[in-house]
């Protein structure tokens, strides 16, 4: 693995990252294997968890961490990002990058010599998805388990299908028509699926929820799609995550979210405030798979 832009370039060694992070959540303060290392964390949208994680990761890990609004770089004044990743690349060890557009992020990681980790792009969320597989794993003990996510088949929905297909877990996405996921990523999970045995489907009936394992949910309006909010808040007003959807599934049930939330939109604060919610645990968990990724890509210069 040379950058993480997509949960595809895990495909090799996605366990490797999760047994990593296990042993780094056992001991927070003990590896710090990336000493003098220095991350560049560029960001073109907001953010509480992934900033904060990276940032306390590197610290943990020996190393340090910039916060870099894309609005105070010279690349919020048009410098040409393959020239921004040309230059950064002499002054840090990585980079992590939150951009609008995917194709931003593979721009800049074609013209790094450093490693490139995505931080969220309008197609994928790749250190979301992992930190939310590990964070079943370590409830349930297995991924023979069926996710059920429910909403907008959005970036976070995206890198959850490509984890779920190469870990064997079987997952649907249940959401509205013209709100199903990525139709590329799709096709490219259905054949991780062929390999690791998941059942993958998409749907848009909320009772396909039934006997899931773990129910997912996120925002129904992205950073990015403000625009659209009216539009989306009424074609996906049936797709809460209530009482009743849980009472669909296994009584067992893990309900995740992977924040912000909007209480009363995709989630009910009661669902949230349960038992079964696993959204604290999920948020906490960034920080140890992401000090696994940082520690495979930065460590082995
Ligand atoms: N889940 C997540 O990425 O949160 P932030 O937008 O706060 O980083
Ligand atoms: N889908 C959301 C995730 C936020 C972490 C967004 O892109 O805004």
């Amino acid at each position: 693995m040379k950058h993480l832009l997509s949960v595809t370039d895990t495909q090799d060694n996605i366990l490797d990252i999760l047994e990593v992070a296990d042993k780094l959540k056992k001991d927070p303060w003990g590896y710090q294997t990336l000493k003098n290392n220095v991350l560049g964390m560029i960001f073109e949208k907001s953010s509480t968890r992934t900033r904060i994680s990276f940032e306390v990761g590197m610290l943990q890990l020996g190393g340090h961490a910039l916060y870099l609004s894309k609005s105070e770089l010279q690349l919020g004044r048009g410098e040409p990002i393959e020239d921004t990743a040309k230059v950064m690349s002499r002054y840090v060890n990585g980079v992590m990058i939150r951009a609008r557009e995917h194709s931003d992020v593979v721009k800049f990681a074609e013209n790094a010599t450093i490693p490139v980790i995505n931080g969220l792009t309008n197609l994928e969320h790749p250190c979301q998805a992992l930190a939310d597989i590990f964070t079943i794993y370590q409830d349930k003990k297995t991924f023979n388990v069926h996710l059920a996510y429910l909403g907008d088949g959005n970036n976070v929905c995206n890198s959850l299908l490509l984890a779920a297909s190469l870990v064997g877990m079987d997952m649907t996405v249940i959401s509205p028509e013209g709100y199903e996921p990525d139709v590329m990523i799709l096709e490219q999970a259905k054949e991780y699926a062929q390999t690791s045995g998941s059942k993958l489907k998409v749907a848009n009936d909320v009772s396909e929820v039934k006997g899931a394992d773990v129910i997912y949910t996120d925002v129904w309006v992205s950073m990015g799609d403000e625009e659209e909010v009216n539009q989306r808040l009424k074609m996906l007003s049936e797709y809460q995550v209530n009482s009743d959807v849980l009472n669909l599934a296994n009584p067992q049930a893990m309900v995740m979210h992977c924040l912000p939330a909007i209480r009363g939109q995709e989630i009910t604060e009661e669902v949230m405030s349960c038992g079964q919610a696993a959204i604290w645990d999920q948020a906490e968990n960034r920080l140890h798979v992401q000090k696994a990724i940082l520690s495979i890509l930065l460590g082995k210069k």
